[in-house]
């Protein structure tokens, strides 16, 4: 058996999630609004993907799409090699804004997506306690979100998205909102969630070096309609230190990044 056919017959060559040729216009009425330009995009099982783009260009559209929220143009999408049939619960979605319903615990908000598939009240309670306790939220399980800060908020959001799906996560801008040393703790806490689980993710940012200090590959995106730009592998070493970013390597990706970005930019 040649190299070649091994690759093939490997279930780590299935990837997680492949587009193809996936476009999107809005209609309403006669009138027409191209969102998305024809897009493809591949995550591996295990990688850390992330799309940068101007504001507006269609990243959370795209999102939309591929969680099964919305219908794409043109195009196809398959996760896990399967393209037919729904895409609901196939992946765990943090949405831009994610709601924290202001009426449960911490707990129960993490328990959501399993109270919507039905599952038994105490499975579902015990479930959301390990995932708070291993994540170091357990102190906050009996909170109400109104008592939170910002970034606890966020990391409520975060653990809810894992509960309902934890092998492959779409987050869209989940620390678009906070201030430097917040977020830079939950990036850190978020990498190490996502090796523990080893899961797959997409994630959406403005932030250049954000996306630098976390992804395995960037997808820089066009305005709208978003077409893929550019795609740049991160080769910096693993498990990503802060330092990292001020390696040559890190400062020569920020300035790339940010030239392809700029030209984008309509102000
Ligand atoms: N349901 C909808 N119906 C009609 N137009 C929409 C709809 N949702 C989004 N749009 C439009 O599609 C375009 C892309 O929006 P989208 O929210 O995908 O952008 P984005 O890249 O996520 O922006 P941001 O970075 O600001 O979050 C925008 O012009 C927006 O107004
Ligand atoms: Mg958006």
């Amino acid at each position: 058996m040649d190299s070649q056919q091994t690759m093939a017959e490997t279930p780590q060559s299935v990837p997680k999630l492949a587009v193809r040729g996936v476009s999107k216009i809005y209609r309403d009425g006669a009138r027409q609004l191209p969102a998305l330009d024809p897009i493809d995009l591949t995550i591996a099982s295990g990688e850390f993907v992330t799309l940068i783009g101007p504001s507006g260009c269609g990243k959370s559209t795209l999102f939309n799409i591929i969680a099964g929220v919305d219908e794409a143009s043109t195009g196809s999408i398959a996760i896990d090699g399967r393209s037919d049939g729904t895409r609901a619960g196939q992946c765990g979605y943090m949405l831009q804004q994610p709601l924290l319903l202001p009426w449960r615990t911490v707990e129960e908000n993490v328990m959501l997506g399993l109270d919507v598939r039905h599952v038994p009240r105490q499975k579902a309670q015990q479930e959301a306690q390990e995932l708070l306790k291993r994540f170091g939220l357990a102190e906050f399980a009996q909170n109400y979100p109104t008592t939170l800060s910002g970034g606890m908020r966020q990391r409520v959001a975060l653990l809810r998205t894992v509960l309902f799906n934890s092998s492959f996560l779409l987050l869209d801008e989940p620390f678009g909102a906070l201030d430097a040393l917040t977020r830079f703790s939950l990036q850190m806490w978020l990498l190490e969630l996502w090796q523990t689980l080893q899961a797959s993710v997409l994630f959406i940012t403005h932030d250049v070096r954000e996306a630098i200090l976390l992804s395995d590959r960037v997808y820089v995106l066009s305005a709208r309609p978003a077409h893929v730009l550019r795609v740049i592998n991160i080769d910096l070493p693993r498990p990503r230190k802060q330092e990292h970013l001020a390696l040559p390597t890190s400062l020569q990706l920020e300035q790339e990044l940010l030239q392809v970005l700029m030209k984008e930019q309509h102000v």
